[in-house]
């Protein structure tokens, strides 16, 4: 990466700007910018031109789109009230009178020898905030880069599109606007453009902000439809994080200087502005972790280990991914409890009927998932706790494949823990969050020992912190957590009631197209789901599928999506699996379709 020395050197200094006499003008960090975006080997596609709203036709196709008028965003009512999901996300492929209902597994039992089972401003304290004139990552600019209309365009990659005032990036705005640094934990962001007042989504303003979304593979232009396993990345998250290593890096806690408290002023900002985005009661619940997997690991081993017992049960679904299932496994073969599972149809719903036959005396915990990655189901992880809580057995929530997309709060939903990983909600890879309720967590002991997590140790014993500290040890992903707050300040900017109102719409628009092809076979048609679109063809491999779909430039996973017992419970040992996120449009489900339909065709 070719960028310019003086962007990150202190020493190096440009004139001031003559206009504002900033002495790191705005002029200088455009062009360097630009310099840098100039230095990077990316070419603004000629996407063809997205619709607002569903085309009429689906890749030739004719086709009536039911429209679920999208709830407007928080940006755009000023309040923050959550999406209405009562109504379901009926799936069109699926509107026909429900499939038989093939119970199995039901109350199923297994014996616990590591098989899976087969079924189924300024800085605080700081005086130097204006070394380099106003970083552009600690002011407004951080916000969900707002890109439309007022700030042009974010993206303007040099010959890709209009230069001059155009050119300049839109961080540059809240330079422009705001006077001191503020930290990212304590900004609101004003977001209008997102959703208009039509009600429509602004989805080509949306994908500004993402600078992978703007390249070609294999000649074609990137459609990537792969978001339950990762996602791509606002500029502003980028930024943040490189930013927070340009500037702040230091450790946290450990030291009395100057860029220490600014590296944990950052880190329990963002610590806040997850309890933020999960609606916790307070910041010292949250915890964190390397992703969901790491959390569901802290749990079973730091709650399970003394509170679940040999002949005890633990009860999952068919529907959870192998990280919601083998963690509970290990437990198991420590301690001699039993795994039971509760059965799902054919739809790939969960038979709730069926629960509360599972519960018994010996039951300890329920772990489930709330969106599975395989099917895309949503769980009704609401009655699920209720109903738990009814027999007094504490319920994890998975949250890694809702997160993404519908509005969570931990609160609202009773959950006991909860769990979500960065890089699935816009953000970094290597960090995520473990919600626990206060009681619980102050009950558990440490996970991990190590540094950060003591209050004092001799070599006769350890003192240790409260929650959270204490199932932290040793140096965090400080720039991770940085880059998770900027990540969530995006969604919070956008709001995941319009999110999921948008992917809603996309979801049945991309489900009623599919439909359509020859000898596809969707895999997970719950009336109740979110983003996934897993299919099979008869008589064409998956991996063929997907490598097809690749040299179109569309990223999709084929395999068996780490959820194995799902598919299985289908018959199935892999799928093709699309997934959709907001920045996806109904041209890139128009492209699908037609590089499928090709392939069905021969
Ligand atoms: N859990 C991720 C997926 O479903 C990796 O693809």
């Amino acid at each position: 990466m070719n960028m310019p020395n003086n962007f990150l050197d202190p020493g190096v200094r440009e004139p001031a700007d003559p206009g504002t006499g900033d002495p790191f003008g705005t002029d200088l960090i455009s062009r360097l910018a630009n310099e840098f975006f100039a230095s990077q080997p990316i070419r603004m596609p000629a996407l063809p031109a997205i619709p607002a709203t569903p085309p009429a036709t689906l890749a030739g196709v004719p086709v009536h789109v039911p429209v679920t008028p999208a709830t407007p965003s928080r940006a755009a009512t000023g309040s923050s009230s959550q999406i209405d999901l009562s109504g379901g996300f009926p799936s069109t492929h699926s509107a026909d009178a429900p499939p038989p209902v093939h119970p199995k597994g039901v109350g199923a039992e297994f014996e616990q020898s590591g098989a899976a089972p087969s079924q189924g401003g300024h800085i605080p304290g700081s005086s130097d905030s204006h070394e380099f004139g106003e970083p552009y990552f600690c002011s407004k600019s951080f916000a969900p880069a707002s890109p439309h209309p007022e700030v042009g365009n974010s993206l303007d990659i040099p010959g890709s599109g209009p230069s001059g005032n155009e050119s300049r990036f839109y961080f540059l705005k809240g330079i422009e606007s705001v006077g001191g640094l503020d930290l990212p934990g304590s900004l609101e962001f004003p977001v209008a453009n997102i959703v208009a007042p039509s009600g429509t989504f602004d989805v080509e303003g949306v994908r500004k902000d993402f600078p992978a979304l703007h390249q070609h593979v294999n000649g074609k232009p990137l459609i990537w439809l792969d978001n339950a396993a990762t996602t791509h990345k606002p500029q502003s998250v980028i930024d943040a994080t490189s930013a927070f290593y340009g500037r702040d890096n230091s450790n946290i806690h450990r030291a009395a200087h100057t860029l220490s408290d600014r590296s944990t002023h950052l880190f329990e900002s963002g610590r806040e502005k997850v309890r933020q985005f999960l609606g916790a009661a307070d910041a010292k619940e949250i915890i964190f972790v390397r992703g969901t997997t790491e959390a569901i690991n802290l749990v079973a081993q730091s709650y399970g280990k003394p509170n679940i017992g040999p002949d005890d049960e633990i009860i999952l679904s068919t529907l959870e991914h192998h990280a919601n299932i083998v963690p509970w496994q290990i437990l198991a073969g420590q301690t001699g409890a039993k795994i039971r599972v509760i059965p799902a149809n054919d739809r790939g719903e969960l038979l709730l009927e069926e629960l509360p036959k599972l519960f018994n005396a010996r039951t300890k915990m329920l772990a489930i998932t709330q969106v599975s990655n395989a099917l895309g189901t949503i769980n009704p992880v609401e009655e699920i706790i209720v109903i738990a809580h009814g027999f007094g057995v504490p319920v994890l929530v998975d949250g890694a494949q809702s997160t993404p997309h519908i509005p969570v709060n931990v609160q609202a939903m009773d959950a006991d823990f909860f769990t979500f990983s960065g890089h699935k909600v816009f953000g970094p890879t290597g960090i995520g969050a473990l919600y626990g309720k206060s009681h619980l967590l102050e009950a558990m002991p440490p996970w991990q020992g190590g540094g950060h997590m003591i209050r004092d140790v001799t070599f006769g014993k350890t003192v240790y912190q409260n929650s959270p500290e204490k199932f932290e040890a040793g140096t965090p992903d400080i720039a991770g957590v940085v880059g998770l707050a900027a990540a969530i300040d995006y969604l919070f900017g956008i709001g995941l009631p319009a999110i999921a109102a948008y992917e809603h719409r996309l979801l049945e628009y991309a489900a009623a197209a599919m439909a359509s092809l020859p000898g596809l076979r969707p895999i997970g048609t719950a009336r109740h789901k979110a983003s996934v679109l897993g299919f099979i063809i008869s008589g064409i491999d998956n991996d063929r599928i997907a490598k097809h779909l690749d040299q179109n430039g569309i990223a999709v996973r084929a395999g068996h999506h780490c959820a194995l017992p799902t598919l299985r419970h289908f018959g199935l040992e892999s799928t093709v699996r699309p997934s959709l996120a907001f920045y996806n449009t109904y041209a890139e489900v128009d492209a699908m379709v037609q590089a499928l339909r090709q392939i069905a065709r021969r």
